[in-house]
């Protein structure tokens, strides 16, 4: 059995924050961050918004597209990091704002990685027969976990959601290969500390900011661009092509400065990437089904395409796929 994208659905939360914006709160300028990132605007989540309620949102205009009854979806999986609670699981929340029945239904923490790592879940489980009509999710509210006064992290991230229907399909298509790996010796390089069993609340844990993301930026960076690559390459090579087979790459989108070095070594012309960074900021587990919807809707992906997916994320995680749509 194959695993086939049948349906693409995406939600951007309406208030926009522009870097000249940020260049209010903390000692920052449009300029650097405009050359060191890529990014000029980000979306943020209103107040009365939960990361369920954006997935939920992504969700209906997926299973509109796909043109199936809910009742089809036979299990949910939500890549986050910034979900609506410790537990239950956001995929839970879903479930319920959906109305569907009680199909299992779980998260995968795995950061920015998180989409991809559940887009290869859900092909193992249509390959083993456990489901048949999975929806997977990527979402995120990184303005509730990142530390409003850390230029240094603050600037980089949006919010938002974005949600493929995936079926089990005899024909050969959908995902053709996949590459993964994680690396937990790195760990303290890119985490939230406190609020877990590590670290539980306190008063001094809020105080000093633990509860947010805490990023080496650089020592990422350097990370960053040899795992995306390695995913990109190594995933072209399991489909059995080359990268002139591909018709469109897209990367996780964290830096344009990763982006441009990841397609260098992958040898794919920007011409053939997808880049909507300018426009979103880093949305963790969320960029990839983002750009994936955006570039459907934009008619940069047709019937027969080979589509490189190539992400990095805290962890150390990493994961490409090449998908045929
Ligand atoms: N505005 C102005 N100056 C800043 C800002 C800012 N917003 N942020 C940092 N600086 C300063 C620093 O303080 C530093 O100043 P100093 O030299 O006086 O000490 C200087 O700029 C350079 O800082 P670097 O960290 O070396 O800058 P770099 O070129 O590495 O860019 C960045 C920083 C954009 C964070 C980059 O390292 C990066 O993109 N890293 C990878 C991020 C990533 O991929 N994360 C993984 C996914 S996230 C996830 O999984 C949740």
């Amino acid at each position: 059995m194959y695993a086939k994208i049948i349906g693409t659905g995406s939600y951007l939360p309406e208030k926009v924050m522009t870097n000249k914006d940020w260049e209010n709160l903390v000692d920052t300028s449009d300029e650097w961050i405009t050359t060191r990132t890529g990014i000029k605007e980000r979306h943020f989540a209103a107040d009365n918004e939960a990361t369920s309620d954006l997935v939920t949102k992504a969700a209906k205009k997926a299973i509109e597209n796909a043109g199936i009854d809910k009742d089809e979806i036979d299990l949910i999986i939500v890549g986050t990091i910034s979900g609506d609670n410790a537990y239950p699981s956001t995929a839970n929340w879903v479930q319920k704002k959906l109305g569907l029945k009680t199909i299992p239904s779980l998260d995968i923490g795995a950061a920015c990685s998180g989409f991809l790592y559940g887009l290869i879940l859900a092909d193992s489980f249509i390959k083993s027969g456990t489901a048949k009509t999975i929806l997977v999710a990527g979402a995120e509210i990184m303005s509730r976990i990142m530390n409003w006064e850390d230029r240094n992290t603050c600037v980089l991230f949006g919010d938002g959601a974005g949600v493929v229907v995936v079926r089990a399909t005899e024909e050969k298509t959908g995902i053709l290969s996949h590459f993964w790996g994680a690396d937990g010796n790195l760990g303290e390089l890119l985490y939230q500390p406190a609020g877990g069993s590590a670290m539980p609340a306190s008063k001094e844990t809020v105080e000093k900011n633990l509860h947010t993301i805490h990023m080496k930026g650089n020592e990422v960076f350097k990370h960053a661009v040899l795992r995306m690559q390695e995913s990109a390459i190594k995933a072209i090579e399991l489909a059995g092509l080359t990268s002139d087979d591909i018709n469109l790459f897209i990367p996780h989108q964290a830096n344009i400065r990763i982006i441009e070095a990841t397609i260098k070594r992958a040898k794919i012309p920007m011409e053939k990437t997808f880049v909507n960074i300018d426009k979103t900021a880093n949305i963790s587990a969320a960029t990839i089904p983002i750009a994936l919807d955006q570039a459907k809707k934009q008619g940069k992906i047709k019937e027969g395409d080979n589509v490189l997916l190539a992400a990095f994320g805290a962890g150390f995680t990493w994961a490409g796929l090449v998908i045929k749509f």
